[in-house]
């Protein structure tokens, strides 16, 4: 039976979305037991026509709820209780708990649950535009260029390229990495370059070596998806620290080390994701002060770095550190080639060990053929020319992301012309549908996108969207914003009488 008990005053005047009213308070009938664990909920339907409000509104909150594991949902069984905020992330003990209170998140499940998934995946059919996925744009890949690396590389070393590498990295490599992050003015040696499987396995290596089970991370709130997958899956706390348009803001950050075991930072100070921003120099002198004054390490997420088509360069936070404080992560992947899986990691003194013994008991060596035609590459000027030119053509993708989005979007939304990178972060006014609302709009239409609430780890988002448009020719890049802005205007014209109807 569905539980009886489930009492939810909505109010209709306030500026909170009914939806949003409903998780609210769902999730606190949950947390306080109100709601046990292995209840059922009413149908959206029947909750719907209960509350009087639209069948929507509660079908994006249970959605949300399941994305942050309150809910689970069985096929044909119904909707159901999954656990509280206690139960979703145990801290090490009960104070831990209760210090981190409302600022630390119940951290996501995996990026999402089966039903958003499904939604996900109903983007990958034929043709439709889905800018969704973060991946670089696959006609810049130097496929010739890569072919003559790899048969370089078996015909010069033979069957020594199928061997096990060194745990740390083939030689000449980590030397090339020394030399080609001395470009942003990061100056180390070879010794301290790890080379990893992609930027990602580089932040999971960074993650376990400083962070123990129930750990807490701070990171930009919203931040990439990637690292609070990884977070969830190895039992680590998120604690989300709002961003503005230069980055993480340190007032807040600064309260959160002062009240809580921050053992970690991380941030991506140049085009971060999903945003684009750039942290301004000044910012990021404050923050390494802030982060070396309470004694935090920096992880700080490069991958992006190379990929800006305007403005002047900023040296990374590494460049800038006196201290050693800084864990630098980036890779190969987004500039050159992502199916490689090539990245590094630049770090210092007994971390750097630590990182290389869970890099080896990780996957013993990364692939040598891969980690050889990367160098190559490299050595013979391949990605610097790359880099000139895809920064350009992406230039050209951002203007017709623009362009499109002007023509073809409400006036309404909002967004900020980023200077680099892949994605364009866009604002839904409140008045219409929220980015899950119009998800299945917009896939029918033949477009998709990835939505804002993904990237939080506690809640918000609801209005925002990400758009991958470096990944798309500039005609596609204007069907794919015709298809979203129709999507948009069929959806807000059938909201407003939908919502009208119900008050009335
Ligand atoms: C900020 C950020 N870091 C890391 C990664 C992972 O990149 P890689 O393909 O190098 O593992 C991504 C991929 O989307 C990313 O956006």
């Amino acid at each position: 039976m569905p539980n009886p008990d489930l009492n939810i005053p909505i109010d209709r005047e306030s500026e909170e979305p009914i939806y949003r009213q409903l998780i609210r308070q769902i999730r606190a009938q949950i947390d306080s037991g109100a709601l046990a664990t292995g209840s059922r909920l009413p149908a959206s339907r029947e909750l719907a026509d209960a509350l009087a409000i639209s069948r929507i509104s509660v079908v994006n909150a249970y959605a949300e709820l399941r994305a942050s594991g309150y809910l689970s949902a069985h096929a044909g069984r119904g909707t159901f209780v999954a656990g509280s905020a206690d139960t979703l992330a145990p801290m090490a003990n009960g104070a831990q708990v209760r210090a981190l209170g409302a600022a630390t998140t119940s951290i996501p499940a995996p990026v999402l649950d089966k039903s958003l998934r499904e939604l996900m995946n109903m983007a990958r059919k034929p043709g439709i535009i889905n800018f969704g996925p973060g991946a670089p744009p696959l006609d810049f890949v130097p496929v010739m260029q890569i072919r003559d690396a790899i048969n370089h590389a078996i015909e010069r070393d033979g069957a020594k390229v199928f061997g096990y590498e060194d745990p740390e990295g083939y030689a000449p490599l980590r030397a090339s990495v020394r030399d080609y992050v001395s470009a942003f003015g990061i100056h180390c040696s070879a010794e301290n370059v790890l080379i990893t499987g992609g930027t990602q396995q580089a932040l999971d290596l960074v993650m376990q070596s400083v962070l123990g089970e129930h750990d807490v991370m701070a990171t930009e709130d919203p931040t990439y998806i990637g690292v609070l997958d990884l977070a969830r899956t190895r039992r680590m706390r998120i604690l989300p620290v709002p961003h503005d348009k230069e980055g993480i803001r340190l007032d807040i950050l600064e309260n959160y080390l002062l009240d809580h075991q921050v053992r970690l930072i991380y941030v991506m100070p140049t085009f971060h994701n999903p945003t684009g921003t750039v942290m301004p120099l000044h910012r990021r002198r404050q923050l390494l002060a802030l982060a070396h004054q309470y004694r935090v390490p920096i992880l700080e997420d490069g991958v992006y770095h190379e990929l800006r088509y305007e403005g002047d360069p900023l040296p990374p936070l590494m460049a800038l550190d006196e201290h050693h404080n800084v864990i630098h992560a980036s890779g190969f992947t987004k500039n050159l080639i992502p199916g490689l899986r090539i990245g590094y990691i630049i770090a210092h003194g007994s971390i750097y060990e630590r990182l290389a013994r869970i890099k080896a008991t990780a996957d013993i060596s990364t692939p040598g053929l891969n980690q050889r035609a990367i160098q190559l590459l490299l050595e013979h000027g391949t990605l610097a020319r790359q880099l000139e030119r895809n920064n350009q053509e992406l230039r050209r993708r951002r203007d017709a992301a623009i362009a499109a989005a002007e023509r073809h979007l409400p006036p309404s939304v909002r967004w900020t012309v980023p200077q680099g990178g892949l994605y364009l972060w866009l604002e839904l006014p409140r008045e219409g549908p929220n980015a899950a609302e119009l998800y299945l709009s917009a896939v029918q239409m033949g477009v998709a996108y990835a939505m804002g609430t993904v990237f939080h780890a506690n809640g918000g988002g609801t209005y925002h969207l990400r758009i991958n448009f470096g990944a798309f020719k500039s005609d596609q890049i204007e069907e794919g914003f015709r298809r979203l802005g129709r999507a948009w205007r069929d959806l807000s014209r059938n909201y407003a009488d939908y919502e009208k109807a119900l008050l009335l």
